[in-house]
Formats: structure tokens, C-alpha cells, sequence
């Protein structure tokens, strides 16, 4: 059954961990007498996702001593991912478990179901004709103190996780339950996760196996849906034949650099003819010839140029990808572009740079033939998450008007000659590239 696999390939380490680690006092006494008593023989389904706890497990010493992805301190993976340093704590201890868990579920007796959420458009149990939960809130009631539980059910679709919103529903006070404010808010999706059996104190919890990359999402995850049937629909209204390389090499550079910027920490997302692609058809322009993603220029700015390309050759080939070209300067106008590594064509990956200017958001555009550059604006953004070939990417949650500044308000309609220096709508005037250390190649 389910927790099997997980405790044998972790016994040895649980072993080690935690024994008399400061995290034994940082879960509140009550919850952990909670765990402890009343979930002791039934924890093998759930798992601990509430971020002020999972904060204080990342920051215990002992943990990090095993832990392989603590590759930054957390100070600096809150910078990375733009979260806040500390998680608010109200007192609801948020756990999850997976759907398919969902009918082993035993909660404690003394356990009291306060109200369930199914959603009206819920995933439905064919089997059993009823609507799957997606949310789950439980109290227990003991002389002064009230012990609250929200469980989160997390769906495995694709390649991704998915989790519905609690607040469709009216008999749900959303002042009362903070929790909502990390789950259950609107749809999220996540990274398919694993998970990690510790030892606190004298109880063992699971936890999503890669702490920081989980909480890293928590903001970003608010899901919005393309319907695939809208590719279909796109190509016969403008008879566009789809083409199978094309899907084939995105799929590849996406898969390539989500493995690689997410063992760098480094947040990205999709941009320009690729954040089109997906607008308009929930799939990539047919007659494109490269893909376009965005990361924060801040990395670049922090890392510095020379070491940041020094990491991008060294860690893209695990990745089936490799540095093709370095563009500019971290300071100010900063893009890399890659190659996949098993393909042949002349297929691109462009990695921009997204710097803030105070009140817009900008990219650079260079013409190393022409020796000049010019910047891309845009209206700044925040992040939400998208589904692609059945994977989870990030996109500007308000990429309309990004659409629109960029390719002006007809971005639905198709025009297979665009081109970046006559078409684009939103660039700045043309600068001359300094000569030295501009543009470089490693081909
Ligand atoms: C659906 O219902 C069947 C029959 O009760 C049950 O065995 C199964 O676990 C349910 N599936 C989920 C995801 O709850
Ligand atoms: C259907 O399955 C779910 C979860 O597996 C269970 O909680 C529920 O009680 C079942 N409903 C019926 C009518 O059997
Ligand atoms: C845990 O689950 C078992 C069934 O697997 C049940 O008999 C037992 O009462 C549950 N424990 C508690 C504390 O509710
Ligand atoms: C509740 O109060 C009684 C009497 O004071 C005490 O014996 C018991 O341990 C308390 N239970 C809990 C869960 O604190
Ligand atoms: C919701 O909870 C808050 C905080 O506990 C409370 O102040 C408020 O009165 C509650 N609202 C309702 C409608 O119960
Ligand atoms: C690409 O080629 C390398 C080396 O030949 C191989 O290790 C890797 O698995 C290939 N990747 C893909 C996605 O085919
Ligand atoms: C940022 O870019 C916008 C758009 O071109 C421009 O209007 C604004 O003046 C710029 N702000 C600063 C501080 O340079």
C-alpha cells in the first residue's frame, strides 16, 4: 500500500533525523499531542502542508543535514521566489491528501466534520456516484481548546496536481479560516510532488519531499484554464495545418528548462510568441520557430553574468538542452538563448530577462548584426499557472493585456510574418550594443 515504498527508501534517513532537533518544539503543543494521539496509526495518507510548519522543518538544523534541496538558505529561497519570510499562523493545521488516498481515509473519532466542500463542478466518482471532496474542515472540541483541521484533497492530473477552490461555497466564514489564504482560495495546481517520511519527536510526518519547491508555487499556483479544444477551433477558423516537430521541440524546451531553472531556483515563465501560443490555441504557434520564456532580471543582476553563463553551460546538458548565446549585460539588458541538444534544426530557446523600471516592466531585444538593442516594454505582472502538454508552467495572470501591448488588441488573429524589429509594438528606440562582452556565442 501506499506509504510503503516511501518508508523503505527513507528509513535510514528518518533514523538520523530530528531526534532532538529544535523542531520538536516548533509544532504548537497542541497539534503535535494532536498528531501524536489521534492521528498516530492513521497518518499514513496524510501529509503536512501547512507552510509556518514546513518553514520551521526547513530551518531545523538537523533536517538540512539530510536534506539534499536545501541548497540556499531560506532567507535567500524567499528572495528567489518572491514569499514572504514568514507564513501566518491561525491556529487551522492544513494537511493534505492525495484523491486516490481519499477512501483510506480514518479521521480520529473524537474528530467532528465541520463542513465539506465538493464544488459544484467537483470531479466525480463514476464508481460510486458521488462527488469527490475537495476540501475537508474538522474540529475537535476538548475542555477550553479548539483544534481545527483543514484537509486538502490534491488531485493527480497529467503531470501536474490540481486542488479546487473553497469559496464557491457560502457557509464558510473566510475571516475564521486563514488557511484559505495558502489553499483553497481559487483552483491552484502544483508540481507533482513526492513525499518525505520525518521523525518529530516521537511521531512521523510526511511532507512534500522538496520543501522550498512547494512553498515556492503557494503564490503563483492560482490556476488558469485554457480548453484544449480551443487549438482545433483556432487552426480551422484560419486553416492552419498543425505541426507535429514544432509541438515536439517546444515540449522539449520547456521540459528542458523547467528541470533546469528549478534546480537553479530560478522562477520562470511563458512569454511572447509562446504566451500566444498558449492564449490562443492552449498550445504552441505552428509556424513559430523558437520559444519564448521570462525570469527576473534580479538573478542575473545577483549572480553577475560571467557566473551565471558558467552555470547555465554547466547544469543545461543534464537538462538535454545547452548555451547558445549570451546577449547583453546583467545590469541592464541581459538574455540568454539554448538549443536542444538532441535536435539538429535551428530551434531556439530564449530565456529573457524581466527587469522593473518602477512602473513597467522591460525586456531587451538585440541585433548583434546591426550591433544595437532596444528594450521591450510591458505592464507589470504577477505570476499564475498555466497547463501546457500536460505540465504546469507559470504566465503574467493578466496576460491579455500583455497580449495586447505587445501584438496589439488583434492578438487572436494569426500573422505568420510577424517580425520581432518591424511588428513588435511596444519597443523603445534603438541603442548601439557597446563592442565588448555584448554578445557572445558558444557554439
Ligand atoms: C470512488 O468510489 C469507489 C467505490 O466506493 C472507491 O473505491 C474509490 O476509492 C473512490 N475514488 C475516489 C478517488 O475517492
Ligand atoms: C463514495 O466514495 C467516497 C470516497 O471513496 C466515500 O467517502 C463515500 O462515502 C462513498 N459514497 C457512497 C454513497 O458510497
Ligand atoms: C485509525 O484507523 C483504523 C482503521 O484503519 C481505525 O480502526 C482506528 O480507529 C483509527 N484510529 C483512530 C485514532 O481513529
Ligand atoms: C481535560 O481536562 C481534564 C480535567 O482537567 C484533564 O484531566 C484532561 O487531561 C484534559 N484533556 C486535555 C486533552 O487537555
Ligand atoms: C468570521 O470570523 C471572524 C474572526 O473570527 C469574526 O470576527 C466574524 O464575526 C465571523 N463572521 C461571521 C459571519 O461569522
Ligand atoms: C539527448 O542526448 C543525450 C546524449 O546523447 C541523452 O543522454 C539524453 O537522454 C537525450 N535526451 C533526450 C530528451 O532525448
Ligand atoms: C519606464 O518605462 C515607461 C514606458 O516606456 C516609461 O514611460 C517610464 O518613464 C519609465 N520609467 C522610468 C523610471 O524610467
Amino acid at each position: 500500500m501506499f506509504a510503503h515504498n516511501v518508508i523503505i527508501t527513507i528509513l535510514i534517513l528518518i533514523i538520523n533525523i530530528l531526534i532532538q532537533s529544535k523542531a520538536i518544539y516548533v509544532l504548537q503543543k497542541q497539534y503535535l499531542d494532536l498528531l501524536r494521539h489521534d492521528f498516530k496509526h492513521n497518518l499514513s495518507s496524510l501529509f503536512l502542508i501547512e507552510p509556518y510548519f514546513l518553514k520551521q522543518i526547513f530551518l531545523s538544523k538537523n533536517f538540512q543535514k539530510f536534506q539534499t534541496d536545501a541548497i540556499y538558505e531560506w532567507d535567500e529561497m524567499m528572495w528567489r521566489y518572491n514569499l514572504p519570510f514568514d507564513f501566518k499562523w491561525n491556529h487551522w493545521l492544513t494537511v493534505g491528501i492525495f484523491s486516490d488516498e481519499l477512501s483510506n481515509l480514518m479521521m480520529p473519532k473524537n474528530f467532528i466534520e465541520i463542513f465539506k466542500i465538493t464544488g459544484n463542478n467537483g470531479i466525480y466518482n463514476k464508481s460510486n456516484q458521488t462527488f469527490i471532496p475537495h476540501h475537508i474542515f474538522y474540529q475537535k472540541k476538548s475542555n477550553e481548546t479548539v483544534l481545527n483541521i483543514h484537509l486538502v484533497v490534491f488531485f493527480r492530473i497529467e503531470n501536474f496536481l490540481w486542488i479546487g477552490s473553497a469559496l464557491k461555497t457560502n457557509n464558510i466564514n473566510h475571516t475564521q479560516i486563514m488557511s484559505l489564504n495558502y489553499f483553497g482560495k481559487y483552483e491552484q495546481i502544483f508540481d507533482p510532488f513526492k513525499l518525505k517520511l520525518i521523525y518529530l519527536s516521537d511521531i512521523f510526518i510526511l511532507i512534500p519531499d522538496d520543501i522550498s519547491h512547494f512553498l515556492s508555487q503557494l503564490f503563483t499556483s492560482r490556476y488558469l484554464h485554457c480548453p484544449p479544444e480551443r487549438n482545433d477551433q483556432w487552426l480551422n477558423k484560419y486553416n492552419i495545418k498543425e505541426e507535429p516537430s514544432v509541438v515536439e521541440y517546444f515540449r522539449c524546451s520547456m521540459l528542458g528548462l523547467k528541470g533546469l531553472l528549478r534546480e537553479m531556483r530560478m522562477e520562470f515563465w511563458l512569454k511572447a510568441g509562446s504566451l500566444l501560443g498558449w492564449a490562443r490555441q492552449c498550445n504552441v504557434i505552428p509556424y513559430t520557430e523558437d520559444s519564448d520564456f521570462g525570469t527576473w532580471a534580479k538573478y542575473a543582476k545577483k549572480i553577475g553574468e560571467t557566473e551565471l553563463t558558467k552555470e547555465f553551460s554547466e547544469h543545461s546538458p543534464k537538462h538535454s538542452i545547452e548555451l547558445l548565446f549570451q546577449f547583453g549585460r546583467a545590469h541592464n539588458s541581459i538574455e540568454y538563448s539554448f538549443t536542444l541538444m538532441n535536435h539538429s534544426d535551428n530551434w531556439k530557446i530564449d530565456l529573457f530577462f524581466v527587469y522593473h523600471n518602477g512602473t513597467h516592466f522591460t525586456t531587451s531585444l538585440h541585433f548583434p548584426t546591426r550591433g544595437q538593442w532596444a528594450k521591450l516594454f510591458y505592464p507589470p505582472y504577477e505570476l499564475c499557472s498555466v497547463v501546457l502538454f500536460g505540465y504546469k508552467l507559470l504566465a503574467p495572470c493578466n496576460y491579455e493585456d500583455v497580449l495586447s501591448i505587445e501584438y496589439g488588441p488583434n492578438w487572436h488573429e494569426p500573422v505568420i510574418e510577424w517580425d520581432w524589429v518591424e511588428s513588435s509594438q511596444n519597443l523603445g528606440p534603438w541603442m548601439v550594443s557597446p563592442l565588448r562582452g555584448f554578445f557572445k556565442s558558444f557554439q
